[in-house]
């Protein structure tokens, strides 16, 4: 594809005019949110939504999440049950994604929903991505700005590194604070679906909606995202290990480390999980940088943020196609 000059964007009132500005005019602008930064286009414009498909090597069939500044516009684009609106209303905005049917005449492109009749919705909270989104004044479809398969970016760095020369812009927001992706939540009438455990945890989930969360089927149908490998490093992964074998690079956890390896990185060293969620895949990368063809994980608890965090590394570990 044609190289460009991706330019760095200030956070500032300049800066966040230039990116509304080029998202209106249908180009690709990485921007910060809460969880981690996404790569932005028009979620109206089929063409800017096709660029996002092609600078991430991204599969066509895989939706996109159409962000929004306000509940009420998401509520606009989306068939929302009592359940979806009670959710929205409750962690919006913030790290949720809500999958409701689309809205008859909704915004939102058919390439962003890939074809789907449901549309994933968020309102993010991050003030870089607010001031954005309103600026673009309109839905932005942003998938994480990685390349396809790659490790989600947490800082304006990460993002350079996997798509520079691929897009038009990056604002930098600096590190992100969750770490993890949104929660994504299916509310297609039936129980409340959970697709993937992210930055609202579990619980909270299921405080406001009065009941457990039913499970993905694992059909691709309703969650392509969820495909098995996914938020690769190139180096192999070995998970819950108790100390690291030879050669291998370790990802602590916790105050008691194992002694041993030729690199460690520890997620958090007092044991919390949302220290933990913001840190893991700049650790991934790092570590991945190191040349170790090895990364052992200590064992990561699964309550509250843990459920996320051990998604995401059951994804970097499994068996890779390409
Ligand atoms: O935190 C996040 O969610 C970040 C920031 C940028 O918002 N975005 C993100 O996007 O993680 P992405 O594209 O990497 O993951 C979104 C997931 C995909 O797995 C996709 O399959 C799923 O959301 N998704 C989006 N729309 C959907 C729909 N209509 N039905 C089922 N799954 C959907
Ligand atoms: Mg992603």
């Amino acid at each position: 594809m044609t190289t460009l000059t991706t330019h760095r964007l200030d956070a500032d009132a300049a800066g966040i005019a230039e990116a509304g500005r080029l998202l209106r005019a249908g180009r690709l602008v990485a921007f910060p949110t809460e969880t981690v930064y996404g790569l932005g286009a028009d979620a109206t414009d089929g063409r800017a939504v096709a660029a996002i498909y092609a600078a991430k090597g991204r599969p066509s069939f895989n939706p996109l999440i159409a962000h929004v500044a306000t509940v009420g516009e998401a509520l606009a684009l989306g068939a929302f049950d009592a359940a979806a609106t009670a959710l929205a209303r409750a962690f919006w905005p913030g790290p949720l994604t809500l999958v409701v049917p689309v809205a008859p005449g909704g915004a939102v492109s058919d390439l962003a929903r890939a074809g789907l009749d449901t549309v994933g919705l968020r309102v993010p909270s991050h003030p870089v991505a607010q001031a954005l989104l309103a600026a673009a004044g309109r839905p932005v479809a942003a998938p994480s700005a990685n390349r396809s398969g790659h490790v989600s970016p947490t800082t304006a760095a990460h993002v350079l590194a996997d798509l520079d020369g691929r897009i038009d812009a990056v604002m930098d927001g600096g590190p992100t604070d969750v770490g993890v992706e949104s929660t994504i939540v299916a509310c297609l009438g039936g129980d409340p679906v959970l697709l993937r455990p992210g930055g609202v945890p579990r619980d909270a989930i299921e405080a406001v909606i009065g009941r457990p969360l039913a499970a993905a089927t694992g059909e691709a149908t309703i969650a392509p995202g969820m495909l098995a490998s996914h938020y690769a490093p190139d180096a192999a992964m070995r998970l819950d290990a108790t100390a690291p074998g030879p050669g291998e690079a370790l990802l602590a956890f916790g105050p008691v480390v194992p002694p041993g390896a030729a690199e460690v990185l520890n997620l958090s060293p007092t044991g919390d999980l949302a220290e933990a969620a913001a840190n893991l895949f700049g650790h991934l990368r790092r570590l991945d940088a190191s040349g170790a063809r090895r990364i052992a994980v200590m064992p990561i608890p699964s309550e509250g943020l843990g459920e996320a965090i051990r998604d995401r590394l059951a994804r970097a570990a499994a068996p890779r196609d390409a």
